[in-house]
């Protein structure tokens, strides 16, 4: 497994490789890399002959108050996760190669952007888009997996694709749970024993919901009022908790009709992390606790919404 830090001589080995017939699924990651960046990575070797995983922690989709100066980074690590996991090669430029002196263009996704964590993480999206465009010029991947724990991501990355006809086929992971529930993060390592217990109210309450919806309760103010009930006394501050159309990522107002679906997602700090997490209400129940698993920690709540 060798490991790229130039742009230029990544682009020269991929190039080469795809000159011999070899297909490209390329991983974008941050590195700390957890069970569910791992995911990705198998998912990706379903979908291309070299798996290329990318690890940059990226300076422009930081605001000035975020942790980009404390984000976990451990190069050494994460590369003994890939290599026991099959990863074919690493992309792990630093932000001087990717942002050189002078750089000017910033790659704007509108609309989707408009919601959830968009107005609360102004420049947020420009800085993922914008570093999405390089990687697929720079990889030039058949394929990219992203994870469906950061949906407005991936529906922004989707939009650009489609938008400016990139050649990447884009392949959403559901989300990978601990076996408590809590979607697994590289920002859970921030939280304190106390704290993390206190995120399961996260899980629940996307689970609580979810049974609200498959049992015919459709009224958005319903349904938000269920999450918002069980989140809000147990975290620090709640950024959002929205039901949206999944399409639009525009808030819900009017009920639900049959068959269509809805997206709650939910934004919050507890101590000094921010944590997000979102559930996909359709018509095929999806429960964040699989049956198997029910009766597990945690205790699912049994008030009804
Ligand atoms: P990062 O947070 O490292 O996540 C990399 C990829 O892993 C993203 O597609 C994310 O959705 C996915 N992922 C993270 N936790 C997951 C989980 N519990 N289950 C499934 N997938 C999960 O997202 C980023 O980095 C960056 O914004 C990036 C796209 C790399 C651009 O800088």
């Amino acid at each position: 497994m060798q490991t790229f830090q130039h742009p230029r001589q990544m682009r020269e080995h991929l190039d080469a490789l795809r000159h011999q017939g070899h297909t490209i699924a390329l991983v974008p990651t941050m590195g700390a890399l957890h069970e569910g960046h791992l995911q990705l990575v198998d998912e990706a070797a379903r979908h291309g002959d070299t798996v290329l995983v990318s690890i940059f922690v990226n300076p422009t989709q930081f605001g000035p108050n975020e942790d980009f100066s404390r984000y976990p980074r451990d190069l050494e690590s994460d590369r003994a996760k890939l290599q026991q996991r099959g990863a074919h090669l690493i992309f792990a430029p630093t932000p001087e190669l990717m942002y050189p002196e002078g750089a000017a263009t910033r790659v704007c996704v509108q609309h989707l952007t408009a919601h959830l964590c968009g107005p609360l993480r102004p420049g947020h999206f420009d800085g993922v888009a914008t570093v999405v465009t390089q990687l697929f010029h720079i990889a030039g991947p058949c394929t990219a997996i992203f994870g469906q724990k950061d949906f407005q991501q991936l529906a922004v990355i989707r939009r650009l694709v489609r938008d400016l006809h990139m050649p990447v086929h884009i392949v959403a992971h559901p989300t990978v749970r601990d076996s408590d529930g809590l979607a697994l993060s590289s920002r859970n390592a921030y939280l304190s024993t106390d704290e993390r217990q206190r995120a399961l109210c996260i899980p629940a309450a996307l689970q609580q919901v979810h049974d609200a919806f498959h049992s015919g309760i459709r009224t958005p103010a319903r349904l938000t009022q269920c999450a918002t009930s069980h989140i809000a006394p147990r975290v620090d501050a709640v950024d959002y908790i929205s039901l949206v159309c999944p399409d639009t990522l525009a808030p819900l107002r009017d009920d639900i009709p049959q068959h269509h679906s809805a997206l709650l997602a939910v934004a919050v700090r507890i101590g000094t992390t921010r944590l997000i997490d979102n559930i996909l209400l359709s018509t095929a129940p999806s429960p964040v606790f699989p049956r198997s698993a029910q009766g597990t920690k945690p205790p699912r709540p049994t008030s009804p919404c």
